[in-house]
């Protein structure tokens, strides 16, 4: 029997979804939600219990989600905490590649092995924000509500503002000269409501668009500015000279190819970008808003719904994403991101 059942207004527990796993009872709100049990999809429900029906792989699993847009991959069966062997390590970073989003499941690990982790995939870089950055690793960028000492931080607060950037559409990065490469993020403080981080593939955005598009798009560059975005946000604390002179104005290709897949992607991250090199600031926003809209269709998108223990890693050359808000002056949240410096970007263009 398959059963679709839209949302648990009261909460679900372990021994419901044990009776649903029985039954092969389908969860099903929003397609793209991730999937924790076999045949289950567990979706928009208020799903706090530690889930200790999940399936615990004995080796290295990677499992994709399946929701037909070929996007994101659970990885099962490895503990982060470990030195990894390069043949795993080879795997990881083919299956990043190919699925764009990983999510290495029930993960406890500290800065310090997020750190080790990440860099098997190469160097990281700094943020440019000191003031989001942690004291005791400089490669961890904190992405947080609730300051080092425990503290939950008001919303007015420079850096909860701040945060607000990772609520618009965006690629890590976009406004460095070598932009990202990837990002591991690691969830410590969840939210119940809220919260949720979208990926969108802009490979296949890419692939659908009308060739005439494709043909438009192709020589195209735009300039990107860290400086935008924060004015997107507001009233921050203005950056040091130090901090100003590491993020000058950049230009890139609007439309990028993998150094590693070889395949084209749209280069878009609204939220940085500023406008079209050699297009009125009108006709700029005209094709970059037309594009955007393209790109944000369900079909071409991943919304992860955090659980304890998950660790994100995904790829910055392939995808956008965002998180989504949530009530900051209730709740906590508290996320860690190493971010793996990039690749000059490869232009699709003549
Ligand atoms: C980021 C980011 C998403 C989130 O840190 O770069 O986009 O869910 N975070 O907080
Ligand atoms: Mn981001």
């Amino acid at each position: 029997m398959i059963g679709i059942v839209r949302s648990f207004a009261g909460g679900i527990n372990v021994n419901t979804i044990k009776a649903l796993e029985r039954s092969s009872v389908v969860i099903q709100e929003a397609k793209n939600y991730a999937c924790r049990t076999p045949g289950v999809l567990l979706i928009n429900c208020d799903l706090v219990e530690y889930p200790s029906v999940w399936e615990y792989a004995m080796s290295l699993e990677i499992r994709p989600n399946p929701y037909g847009n070929h996007l994101s991959a659970e990885v099962r069966g490895i503990d982060l905490a470990h030195t990894l062997d390069p043949e795993t390590i080879r795997t990881i970073h083919d299956a990043w590649v190919d699925y764009k989003v990983l999510i290495f499941v029930d993960q406890h690990i500290s800065d310090a092995q997020q750190v080790e982790f990440t860099r098997r995939f190469g160097a990281l870089e700094e943020f440019p924000m000191k003031a989001v950055r942690s004291d005791a690793h400089n490669e961890i960028f904190r992405v947080s509500n609730v300051d080092t000492q425990g503290q939950h931080l008001p919303a007015e607060h420079n850096t909860v503002r701040y945060l607000h950037v990772t609520q618009k559409w965006h690629i890590d990065s976009s406004y460095r000269e070598i932009p990202s490469k990837g990002a591991v993020f690691r969830g410590i403080e969840l939210t119940r409501h809220g919260g949720e981080t979208w990926f969108c593939d802009l490979e296949q955005v890419y692939e659908d668009l009308p060739a005439a598009m494709r043909k438009r798009v192709d020589p195209l560059r735009a300039v990107h500015d860290f400086e935008v975005s924060r004015r997107a946000v507001g009233n921050l604390t203005p950056l040091s000279a130090e901090e100003k002179a590491a993020v000058p104005v950049v230009e890139h290709p609007l439309v990028r190819v993998h150094p590693v897949s070889g395949r084209r992607s749209l280069f878009l991250s609204p939220v940085h970008m500023s406008h079209i090199v050699g297009m009125s600031i009108a006709d700029s926003s005209m094709l970059l808003g037309e594009l955007i809209d393209l790109a944000v269709q369900d079909k071409y998108l991943y919304k992860h719904r955090w659980w304890p223990g998950d660790v994100l890693m995904w790829d910055n050359r392939s995808l956008m994403h965002w998180a989504q808000p949530f009530d900051e002056g209730v709740l906590r949240r508290v996320m860690h991101r190493t971010t793996l410096a990039g690749e000059r970007i490869a232009s699709a263009g003549p």
